[in-house]
């Protein structure tokens, strides 16, 4: 029987809507939406049948009720050659162990440890900010949250984690992107440069990880940092422990999963602030009131509410995961469609989040809209920068903790404005949804009701 398929844009002879999709992917998804409704269709290439789900009831069939129908699409299994069998690209039976098995590390109360790692970490780069200077603060985010990462996971500073660790995985990313934009990508095994390229920084990176679990084992010294809770942590059924392999996999993928989608949230809320001197002032007279003139305390975290919502908000407009993808494994019903087998289905958060049947005002900086409906409140998935289901984001207290420590220590001493003449700052939706080209700022030293 003929595939009965939704509304959709035509596309391209032979291409579909490929070309249309990699210019400007927040676009096009809008007009999908706005000019064919919540279930939209189109094609990438001549064959791939791709789906845009934008009804929350159908999104959360994807990623809950009928997620077994369901694997990650094509995008993330390309990283497999870097994360391996890491909690984001594994599958099934062993998905699902392996997330029993490091949940309970991400729990809010190991977390809290690593509070004063990340305000640590933020303090000592803070300091080399000086007042009125011009930062380049795509960059200053990043090192800070690759930082934490470091500190929290192996418990290394920032400038040793950085060359040990954070050269390799920056070496290998860069071939990684290379290869994932390439309409083809000739497979590893064929010697051509970049393959080669690329084979030898993963090894570079291997030989990094693996003599870091080694020294580990090695070592009598139990460490509360995640290294030392992952290599704890045992199967609630047969009591085992992760395998070198299994704990280099996990390890690489919470390093590469746990900093830039952070770095990314931060450096579009500064970017908001310093385009709503309001919200900014508001954010001022509360860190001065929880912190005062003292030192910031993990136990701040709790009583920064407003900034927790200027974090939420940043994260409804700017998701730094906008879209979702899922290839269906076995054909499943999906509202009045019948999804085969290969076809591909995308969900954006970017979409979601700003829709006016939803979110009032939904193109506006407004943190004041979560006080009364916080995020938990509103209907389910209309607002999910985390995911949900089974798959949902693991480190998703972690990065609320981190980003709101992380801006409360920039706001106690500093005021953020954009730098004089730069170009309009726009989003460029790559593997996360980052500022396009680089956000400089000038920051200004403050003090308490200043
Ligand atoms: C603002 C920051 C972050 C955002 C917006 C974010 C978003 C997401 C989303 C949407 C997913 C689900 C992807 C899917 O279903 O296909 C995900 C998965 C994941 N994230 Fe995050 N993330 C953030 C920070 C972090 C941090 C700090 C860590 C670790 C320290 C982390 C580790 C992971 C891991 C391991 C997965 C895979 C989970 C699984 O499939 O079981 N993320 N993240």
């Amino acid at each position: 029987m003929k595939q009965q398929l939704p509304p959709g844009p035509k596309g391209k002879f032979f291409v579909g809507s490929l070309e249309e999709f990699q210019r400007n992917p927040l676009l096009f998804f809008r007009n999908l939406l706005e000019d064919y409704g919540e279930v939209a269709y189109f094609r990438f290439g001549p064959f791939q049948k791709v789906f845009l789900v934008s009804d929350p009831k159908l999104i959360k069939e994807v990623l809950v009720t009928k997620q077994r129908y369901f694997v990650k699409s094509r995008d993330l299994t390309m990283l497999k050659p870097i994360i391996g069998e890491g909690l984001l690209t594994s599958e099934k039976d062993h998905h699902l162990k392996q997330r029993r098995l490091i949940q309970p590390s991400f729990q809010q109360k190991h977390i809290g440890q690593y509070a004063q790692d990340m305000i640590d970490t933020t303090k000592a780069y803070l300091d080399r900010w000086e007042d009125g200077e011009e930062r380049m603060i795509t960059e200053d985010m990043m090192n800070i949250t690759l930082g934490i990462i470091s500190k929290t996971m192996f418990n290394m500073e920032f400038t040793k984690g950085y060359d040990i660790i954070g050269t390799p995985i920056e070496n290998v990313m860069k071939l990684a992107i290379k290869r994932m934009r390439s309409i083809l990508p000739s497979p590893l095994w064929i010697p051509t440069k970049t393959n080669r390229q690329y084979k030898k920084a993963i090894k570079e990176l291997d030989s990094v990880l693996y003599s870091i679990i080694d020294q580990r084992r090695q070592s009598k010294v139990t460490s509360d940092d995640l290294l030392g809770v992952l290599m704890k942590a045992r199967d609630e059924n047969n009591r085992v422990g992760m395998t070198d392999k299994q704990l280099r996999d996990e390890l690489m993928t919470i390093f590469l999963a746990g900093h830039e989608t952070t770095a990314n949230a931060l450096s579009w809320t500064l970017y908001l602030l310093s385009q709503h001197q309001r919200v900014q002032k508001k954010l001022h007279k509360e860190v001065d009131r929880v912190i005062g003139n003292g030192e910031l305390k993990p136990e701040h975290y709790k009583k920064l509410t407003y900034t927790q919502n200027i974090i939420h908000e940043s994260l409804r407009l700017y998701p730094p995961a906008y879209m979702i993808g899922r290839q269906v494994d076995e054909d499943v019903p999906l509202g009045d469609y019948l999804l085969k087998k290969g076809d591909m289905v995308f969900i954006s958060q970017y979409v979601m989040h700003r829709r006016e049947d939803y979110f009032t005002h939904p193109d506006e900086f407004i943190p004041e809209r979560f006080e009364n409906s916080p995020p938990d409140s509103l209907p389910p998935y209309t607002y999910f920068p985390f995911g949900g289901g089974p798959r949902i984001c693991i480190g998703n207290h972690f990065a609320l903790m981190e980003a709101v420590l992380v801006l409360a220590c920039i706001a106690q001493h500093y005021k953020v404005k954009l730098a004089p003449n730069h170009p309009e700052v726009k989003p460029q939706p790559l593997i996360t949804l980052r500022p396009k080209g680089e956000l400089r700022m000038v920051v200004e030293k403050r003090n308490i009701n200043d």
